[in-house]
């Protein structure tokens, strides 16, 4: 019984990702942009997608280089290098200009 058990916890985890409301690319600035794009479709299944303003432009280097290592240990489809370099000049050019408090 054991990987019934396993399969519905997995189940449970599924829908409780599917069932979040989800920020479309609209909301995003320049939302017709490959970057708004990303955003939306790729961020936002674990967690609700950030705006680009929660960061400074260089730390959207730390925290994308980590989401990649969380969608890797969690089984997600990591994003591809060209994936990743327009999601980090979209969300660096929409950055926020000073530290948040
Ligand atoms: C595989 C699941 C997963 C995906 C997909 C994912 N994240 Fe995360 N994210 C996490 C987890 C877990 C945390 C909390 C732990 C942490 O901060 O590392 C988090 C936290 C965050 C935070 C808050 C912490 C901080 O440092 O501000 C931001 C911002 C963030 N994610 C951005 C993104 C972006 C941008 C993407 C798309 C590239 C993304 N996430 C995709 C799992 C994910």
């Amino acid at each position: 019984m054991r990987g019934a058990g396993v399969a519905g916890v997995m189940a449970m985890l599924l829908a409780a990702c599917s069932e979040r409301p989800q920020p479309a690319a609209r909301e995003f600035p320049d939302p017709d942009s490959a970057g708004a794009t990303l955003l939306a479709s790729r961020c936002g299944t674990c967690h609700v997608a950030p705006l680009p303003s929660a960061h400074v432009a260089a730390g959207w280097i730390t925290v994308l280089n980590r989401m990649q290592m969380r969608m890797r240990s969690r089984g997600y489809p990591v994003l591809a290098e060209e994936e990743q370099r327009v999601l980090l000049e979209y969300l660096q050019a929409h950055a926020a200009t000073a530290v948040k408090k």
